[in-house]
């Protein structure tokens, strides 16, 4: 896929077919963080597959989906729940501050790649950190950053202009519209 399209293509996706994901592409996704840029190269970023049936029931709950949609839109009905899910954690043993923005190059990376092999994918912070250590028996030493969500997607988002408010909606037809703030708004100045 040409790059822009990755670019443009690449929206939050809450709602997955239930085609599985190899683990072949679940290792190259991966392999893309491996690369990202990390400050003084110091690389403490880590991740968690999870493709098992019954750790995938386990880690759902702990998960909070589309807060900016009334209640009864937000969580994945039956049967469009993720396919995978992939754990960030930073070992605190190898990098002790400074690795927010690790975390995050490692993550777009990882969201852009999927894009790539035709996945869609959900960058999540509101998640049961405790719950979640608890489960997949991770040490103190690594911090549980976010979860990455994926799966082929079983819904579409759309790019709107922003106008007031930067909250996301879902028309009738379960389409997401997404505001973004315009080109010209975000370049400050010009020197
Ligand atoms: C750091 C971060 C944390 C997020 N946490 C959640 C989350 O816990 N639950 C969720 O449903 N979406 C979460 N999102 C997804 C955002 O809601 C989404 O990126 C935003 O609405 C813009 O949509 P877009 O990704 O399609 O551009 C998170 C995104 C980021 C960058």
């Amino acid at each position: 896929m040409d790059f822009e399209e990755v670019i443009f293509k690449r929206r939050t996706i809450r709602r997955f077919k239930q085609t599985p994901i190899s683990i072949d592409i679940l290792r190259k996704l991966i392999e893309y963080a491996r690369v990202a840029p990390m400050a003084r190269n110091v690389q403490g970023v880590e991740f968690v597959i999870v493709q098992k049936p019954e750790f995938k029931e386990k880690l759902f709950p702990l998960l909070r989906w589309a807060a900016s949609l009334p209640e009864d839109q937000r969580t994945p009905e039956k049967g469009r729940e993720p396919t995978a899910y992939f754990i960030v954690l930073n070992n605190t043993k190898i990098k002790k501050t400074f690795y927010n923005f690790d975390v995050g190059a490692s993550v777009e990376n990882i969201l852009l790649g999927a894009v790539n092999f035709g996945l869609g994918s959900c960058w999540m912070a509101a998640i049961d950190r405790g719950k979640i250590r608890e489960l997949f028996e991770i040490p103190a030493y690594y911090e549980i950053m976010q979860v990455i969500s994926i799966g082929y997607p079983d819904e579409n988002s759309v790019l709107e202009p922003y106008e007031k408010s930067f909250d996301y909606w879902k028309d009738d037809t379960g389409e997401i519209h997404v505001p973004k703030r315009s080109l010209n708004d975000i370049i400050y100045k010009i020197f």
